[in-house]
């Protein structure tokens, strides 16, 4: 989603905000700008366009300010152009603001402040908040009052940074639904929506909880709600480095990330696996322990890529620990009046942890009394902070746009959390033995995989100009069918669609002709022979077959048009090698039809908004 940045302290402001919003980059935007004080005003430059093309507007202007805000939007209200990009401001042009989330009654606000001669000059709700405020300062002289009797009256989703020529010693930041980070340094601080924009400066941060406001100065902050009721700010540690969120030699962050897949697979099970004994330990979740000892239903949620893991998750804990679950996308889940109890619990499964529709299936569920679980990888999100227990997935800043270190994180926690409720039930230490010691293996085996990822390219180049691509897959591998198809088609714009290999013959087989690809995932397992003679009635039709399968399969190279051998695994085990193959493809397929990989057009990293 759009990205925020605010400094207050002694350094120059420009360099910092510009800094930032490079930073922000990866979250997906179509505009940016900057505010800071300057003369007895506010210089402010907004454009369409990238962080780049903002930077060279301003790089050679001398501006000394110590304090400034800045932007990089993606749209919501209004297309992506100069005047709709942020800061907007007051009728003054005194009060500058940036804002991340959505005023839903902009209109009525709007019309009100339109009958007392107010003008606009975007299509944004947020310049309607702008001049909101400044309204309410031209009564109250207050900025402090205007800005919280403004987003008293605002319904909707904001976290947004305010600045005014009137009082160049402070910042104010509020949240609500849309997140607020404010890294703490030596005389200063910095505000973002993100903590990759901080990290660099300070490692000391606070997160602003929904109706909150800091009132930043270079001698100190303060917290308190919206109205008026001081609070305590939570102070953590940022627990990445530099090099977690820079390039490190890679052309693409998407392509780092698939590369750290090994390591970041083995810092999710770190602690956790404790294979010898063939037990699991999850810390996160020793406070409901007796609650999962008692579960008879798990409702997974999520969307996008995290709804994913929670199919391949729905077959494990169903697999290991027989408890029946259900998966919903969250988007459903909280408006289809879900029968739940307190016998029920409910995990939501988020990379970000701020996912619009994720947060609101959590709160829906604590509302009907569920015990609320998490599996998410931003520390300190708003939904590692609303659900009642959980577990990180420790994937790191996962930057790239389409996620992929997170997916297989994830799959490590949902992996655990299958063994663990198997373990409470009638799992033996021997069986889940078997499965960690095989677990304690993967790294390697994924890096084989990865090692090979040459042949992988060229497949790719083949096909890279394909108009549709079907991807296939059973049991297990569904789930890494849809997530495959997925990957294809947000990065490289290709039409793509996953199905149960043996539903293609419910209708997609009438797709198949010799201009179709089809890509199959079929590992040597219970299924394989069914998958095999999928892929002749596919062959029959002159499809084009690319096989995901076992390195060690002597007959698969007949029934297939290309072959990306993969290491033998567990047959359960098989979706953390699978999806490597099918990243790859999406990768290369996207670089060759020259896409932009790291931030696919129209795409937000995280999607704070409905
Ligand atoms: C796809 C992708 C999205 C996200 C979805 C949920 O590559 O990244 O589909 O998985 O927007 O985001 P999180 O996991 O942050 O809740």
């Amino acid at each position: 989603m759009c990205g925020i940045i605010g400094y207050i302290g002694h350094r120059r402001a420009l360099p910092l905000l510009l800094n930032g919003l490079k930073r922000l980059e990866y979250r997906g935007y179509d505009s940016a700008g900057i505010a800071v004080p300057h003369g007895h005003g506010l210089y402010i430059a907004k454009r369409a366009g990238t962080v780049a093309q903002l930077a060279a507007m301003v790089d050679s202007l001398d501006l000394p300010a110590t304090m400034g805000i800045g932007h990089t939007r993606w749209a919501t209200h209004g297309e992506p152009s100069d005047r709709n990009a942020h800061p907007h401001t007051d009728a003054s042009r005194r009060i500058a603001i940036v804002h991340n989330g959505i005023i839903e009654n902009y209109a009525t606000l709007k019309a009100k402040l339109q009958q007392d001669g107010y003008t606009f000059h975007s299509d944004t709700d947020t310049e309607v908040l702008a001049v909101f405020i400044g309204a309410l300062y031209e009564q109250y002289g207050d900025l402090e009052l205007a800005v919280r009797a403004a987003l008293s009256e605002v319904r909707g989703t904001f976290g947004l940074v305010v600045l005014s020529a009137d009082h160049p010693d402070i910042l104010i930041a509020a949240r609500r639904g849309s997140p607020i980070v404010i890294g703490i340094g030596d005389g200063e601080y910095i505000v973002a929506s993100d903590a990759t924009a901080i990290v660099e400066y300070t490692r000391s941060v606070f997160y602003l909880t929904d109706d909150e406001m800091a009132l930043l100065t270079r001698s100190g902050c303060q917290t308190k709600t919206i109205d008026d009721i001081p609070t305590s700010a939570q102070l953590l540690e940022l627990e990445f480095d530099l090099e977690r969120i820079e390039k490190g030699g890679f052309p693409h962050f998407m392509l780092k990330e698939i590369h750290e897949q090994p390591q970041t697979f083995w810092d999710a099970c770190r602690g956790r696996l404790l294979a010898l004994e063939g037990n699991i330990k999850l810390g996160g979740l020793r406070s409901v322990e007796d609650t999962l000892r008692r579960a008879r239903r798990l409702i997974l949620t999520g969307c996008g890529t995290s709804w994913h893991a929670a199919l391949v998750g729905e077959y494990w804990i169903e697999e290991l620990a027989r408890i029946p679950v259900e998966v919903e996308y969250a988007s459903e889940f909280r408006y289809r009046n879900p029968v739940l109890s307190s016998d029920d619990i409910v995990i939501a499964i988020s990379q970000s942890g701020e996912t619009a529709d994720t947060l609101a299936a959590v709160r829906e569920a604590k509302l009907r009394g569920a015990t609320v679980l998490g599996i998410v990888n931003v520390v300190g999100s708003s939904i590692a902070r609303e659900t009642h227990a959980g577990v990180y997935i420790h994937a790191g800043p996962e930057i790239g746009v389409a996620s992929t270190k997170a997916f297989t994180s994830q799959l490590v926690v949902l992996m655990l959390l299958a063994l663990y409720l198997g373990r409470m039930r009638h799992l033996s230490a021997t069986q889940a033995r078997e499965i960690a010691e095989e677990m304690l293996r993967l790294p390697d085996k994924m890096r084989s995989i990865l090692e090979r990822s040459q042949s992988i390219h060229s497949i790719a180049c083949q096909y890279a100009h394909a108009q549709h691509f079907l991807y296939l897959g059973r049991g297990v591998n569904f789930p890494i069918a849809l997530e495959g198809a997925l990957k294809m088609k947000e990065i490289s714009y290709i039409h793509a669609e996953g199905y149960p290999a043996a539903e293609m013959k419910h209708g997609p087989i009438a797709l198949i002709d010799e201009n179709m690809p089809v890509v199959i995932i079929a590992p040597r397992d219970e299924l394989y022979e069914k998958v095999l003679s999928n892929m002749e009635e596919i062959r029959a039709r002159r499809g084009q077959i690319i096989a995901i399968a076992n390195d060690n399969d002597p007959d698969i190279a007949r029934h297939a048009t290309h072959v990306i051998p993969i290491p033998e695994t567990l047959p359960l085990l098989t979706p953390f090698l699978t999806v490597l193959p099918l990243q790859l493809l999406a990768y290369y397929a996207a670089v060759e039809r020259g896409c932009n990989v790291d931030m696919p057009r129209h795409l937000a990293k995280s999607v704070t908004v409905e």
